[in-house]
């Protein structure tokens, strides 16, 4: 059995959402940004966030892959695509979790290609000692320290995704 420690709970993962909901509601109050969530671990992320922002927004997906078992590796892969058109659109990438950035890096460039009007990033999580691109995220939920966390769609070998609070994974 995984040992996991809880780091956030389920109302201070809620409390930070709609803040940042919030947020994102005003900046693009005139605009129907298109939230392009990286599967798979932004799906719990993302539905929260489109249910609590006041203005109209589109959904799309992109599923890049970056990870084997807990360790970033440099070789990002396209596992699924979408086919809408970005350009002169307003682009929010959501991810669960900027750790090197590597995914980030990438996904930034090929969509940068599509001649969108502008692009923003908002991560559920950032670990600033592992970002080595030094990419401004316009909207943050937590920063936290390098340890591998699980929960509220972050998986380890794909469980745990379903856990609707944060938790640090000690040992396996
Ligand atoms: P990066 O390319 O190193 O920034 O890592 C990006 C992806 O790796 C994230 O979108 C996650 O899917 C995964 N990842 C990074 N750190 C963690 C973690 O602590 N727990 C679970 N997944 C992680
Ligand atoms: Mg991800």
């Amino acid at each position: 059995m995984d040992k996991l420690k809880q780091i956030l709970t389920a109302k201070e993962i809620d409390e930070r959402v709609s803040d940042i909901a919030n947020q994102i509601s005003h900046d693009f109050e005139n605009s129907t940004p298109i939230l392009l969530g990286v599967l798979k671990g932004s799906y719990i992320f993302l539905a929260d966030l489109t249910r609590k922002m006041k203005i109209e927004s589109e959904v799309e997906f992109v599923r890049l892959k970056s990870y084997n078992g807990n360790t970033s590796t440099n070789n990002v892969k396209i596992l699924y695509d979408f086919n809408k058109s970005l350009e002169e659109r307003d682009i929010i990438i959501i991810e669960d979790i900027i750790d090197t950035g590597n995914t980030l890096n990438f996904l930034c460039k090929k969509i940068q290609e599509l001649n969108p009007r502008s692009i923003s990033i908002a991560s559920f999580l950032v670990k600033p000692e592992s970002n080595k691109f030094r990419f401004k995220i316009d909207y943050i939920g937590f920063e936290i320290p390098s340890d591998f966390v699980v929960g509220y769609g972050l998986d380890f070998n794909e469980k745990y995704r379903n856990l609707d609070s944060l938790f640090c994974l000690i040992s396996k």
